[in-house]
């Protein structure tokens, strides 16, 4: 892109001031800025003051999940159409590693986060070590797909070299890059980073199927006969991937979609609880829980909305292609945001200064016709670190899977 195009594409969406420093700028740092603004979107930057597209919920009712009991019960003949369906390699694992993890507090990506106490233990070393005990049960590897961001692929791709995989079949390892989206201040006004770069950051982990197809990856699964997607997040060390006992039930039971939960630990829990939204399956956010939903009860007494997401979710990959260009809402999130100001300095504020503009996973649920939640233990597969202490994080995460037997 030249600059006289840059000048006119950043016009039309009131972000001329991206060029601000381009005089001072060297040869290649003037190439490098005018890629990045051919490459971004700025569409959704108006949304900071025009809250239009987002959306109105609609009525909530409660959806009722497949229990612990009659999971144990089935137990045999769910782990044996999974089973089936793994070896036939119609399952793919889909690891949402772009984020940011700026809870934690570590600037390398959250998969190297070392969690070991006798020796090392990476995040990512028990992803793959949980997604070989499937592996060593079917006899073969489930194809693994990576997503990572700009910000942190190079050195996820490198950490991943240097440890040989954790002992996973390489060939069966696939990275891909999510889209980034630009962060604004208040107005609208997309931040600078540096004086030729643009702030970005990951857009959400609703971009995951957009940006795998992008990466060309849709085509691979269509070739390689992958059926169904278990996309998970990076952060629950005990999380089961591509669990047999999951895939089978949720290929039983016809639907579209699957989602683990657990019972929550109380109706406060700062989890989002599966629900059914105008009759679709969705997820009612705690902080959209109103006083009468947190009350509801279902026919047997217990809260209505119990059960809460865990970011393990299995997806009928033919249903996710069919809506792939619908529009998702986009989540506007205020963050602190790293910027240059008026004379040209790094900022790095303690307080939240803007926006970022997300798609979350939870609205692909939504937009699918029907989904399983599914039910799991938490204590033996809900150990998400988010924080570095407290709820959800570092301590709570080795105490859980010490108690799993996990040695640290
Ligand atoms: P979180 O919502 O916890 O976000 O991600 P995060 O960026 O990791 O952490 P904070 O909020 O900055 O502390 C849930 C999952 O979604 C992935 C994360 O890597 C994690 O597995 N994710 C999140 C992405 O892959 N891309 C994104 O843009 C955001």
């Amino acid at each position: 892109m030249t600059y006289e195009e840059a000048v006119g594409k950043l016009k039309e969406f009131g972000q001329e001031h991206l060029l601000r420093y381009y005089d001072e700028l060297g040869e290649e740092e003037k190439k490098d800025l005018l890629s990045q603004i051919e490459k971004t979107d700025f569409s959704m930057t108006h949304f900071a003051k025009d809250k239009s597209n987002v959306e109105t919920r609609g009525v909530i009712e409660p959806l009722s999940a497949m229990e612990l009991s009659e999971i144990e019960e089935k137990k045999d003949v769910f782990r044996e159409a999974g089973l089936a369906a793994i070896r036939e390699g119609k399952v793919g694992a889909v690891l949402l590693a772009g984020g940011m993890g700026t809870r934690l507090g570590s600037d390398a990506p959250k998969c190297m986060y070392d969690i070991g106490e006798t020796k090392p233990v990476y995040i990512m070393e028990r992803l793959i070590e949980n997604t070989m005990d499937v592996v060593r049960e079917a006899g073969r590897p489930v194809p693994f797909f990576i997503m990572t961001s700009e910000k942190n692929h190079d050195i996820t791709v490198d950490f991943m070299e240097k440890m040989n995989y954790f002992g996973y079949d390489k060939d069966f390892v696939f990275f891909f890059e999510q889209d980034m989206a630009p962060a604004t201040d208040y107005d609208g006004k997309v931040y600078l980073e540096e004086k030729g770069r643009i702030a970005t950051s990951p857009n959400g982990n609703g971009g995951w199927f957009s940006s795998m197809h992008k990466a060309g990856l849709v085509e691979k699964i269509r070739e390689m006969g992958i059926e169904w997607l278990n996309v998970f997040a990076v952060d629950n060390v005990l999380q089961r991937i591509a669990d047999p006992v999951f895939v089978g039930a949720t290929i039983l039971s016809g639907a579209a979609s699957g989602a683990k939960c657990v019972r929550k630990a109380d109706i406060h829990e700062k989890v989002g609880a599966l629900c059914l939204e105008d009759g679709r399956p969705s997820i009612v956010e705690y902080y959209d829980m109103t006083p009468e939903l947190l009350d509801a009860k279902n026919e047997k007494g217990e809260p209505a909305y119990n059960f809460g997401v865990i970011l393990n979710y299995l997806f009928r990959e033919k249903d996710l292609e069919e809506i792939m260009n619908v529009d998702f809402p986009l989540h506007i999130v205020e963050k602190k945001i790293p910027h240059l100001d008026e004379e040209g300095n790094l900022i790095k504020p303690e307080e939240p200064n803007g926006f970022k503009y997300e798609q979350l996973v939870l609205d692909m649920i939504h937009r699918l016709k029907d989904c399983l939640p599914f039910e799991v233990e938490r204590e033996r597969e809900f150990a998400p670190i988010k924080n570095k202490t407290g709820v959800d994080s570092v301590e709570t995460a080795k105490e859980l899977c010490k108690r799993n037997g996990i040695e640290l």
